[in-house]
């Protein structure tokens, strides 16, 4: 029988956590994965609506520290992360005891179900950060689309930051080296993204993750493929889908 690319993905992450000590500096190795992941969360606090909001879900979380940092800045917020890797959601717990805070939690799911393990059945902002491209039918992209607008109430946001491919969807499967291991991936072009996320979003923004004004130089480390950029894309619920 066929392994299906999500059982791979999901080996992928599972090996990863098994050699990860801390927070997983995957993407870009620990000293950029430090300066990446500060422009991504400064990113957030300033263009999310968070003052005002109380419940926000971060799907595909990792070790949690997009949700751990935004959660220690605004205690006002409450948190929630959700990954399908049990040693993540593990890790993430305990970094949030051993950080003292108290205004964050962690519930272990995939990205095409989350809505029926959440502990809470609304929120304000759902984010999902460097998740999408694992998710690499068109089925698994329309149930996350499905999962979020259930949770969402008719004001809230969905933000993704996705490597959106310039030209056509495509998919990498290769042996990554610098992470020794075998790597899937599908950068989805804008027209693709929409043909899925169009029967319950509407785009609002699309915006630049890292640019040479936060980034200088180190941009060109960053941006490593000429195919596709990181993107922010902010999405407002249709009212009348759900
Ligand atoms: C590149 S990491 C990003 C983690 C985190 N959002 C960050 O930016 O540091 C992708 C994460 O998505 C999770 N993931 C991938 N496919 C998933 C799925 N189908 N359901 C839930 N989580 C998934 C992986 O376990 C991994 O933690």
């Amino acid at each position: 029988m066929e392994i299906s690319d999500k059982e791979i993905i999901k080996k992928i992450f599972e090996n990863r956590a098994e050699v990860i000590e801390g927070h997983d500096p995957w993407r870009y190795g620990s000293d950029l994965a430090e300066l990446t992941d500060k422009v991504e969360t400064d990113w957030i606090m300033n263009n999310l609506p968070i003052n005002s909001s109380r419940l926000m879900l971060d799907v595909g979380c990792g070790t949690g520290r997009h949700v751990l940092e935004l959660a220690s800045h605004k205690k006002s917020l409450t948190i929630l992360g959700c990954d399908f890797i049990e040693k993540n959601i593990e890790f993430a717990n305990s970094e949030k005891i051993r950080m003292g805070i108290t205004n964050a939690s962690f519930f272990c799911s995939s990205a095409t179900d989350f809505a029926e393990n959440s502990p809470v059945s609304k929120f304000d902002i759902i984010t999902a950060i460097g998740l999408i491209q694992y998710l690499t039918t068109e089925n698994e992209l329309l149930e996350f689309t499905k999962n979020c607008a259930k949770l969402m109430d008719d004001e809230a946001v969905l933000l993704l930051k996705h490597p959106l491919s310039y030209n056509e969807t495509f998919v990498l499967d290769y042996h990554r080296e610098e992470m020794d291991t075998r790597y899937i991936s599908s950068y989805y072009n804008m027209g693709d993204l929409m043909s899925v996320f169009d029967d319950y979003f509407e785009l609002l923004s699309s915006d630049r993750t890292f640019t040479e004004k936060n980034m200088g130089d180190i941009l060109q480390h960053i941006e490593r493929d000429e195919r596709a950029v990181q993107m922010w894309l902010l999405f407002s619920k249709k009212r009348k889908t759900v």
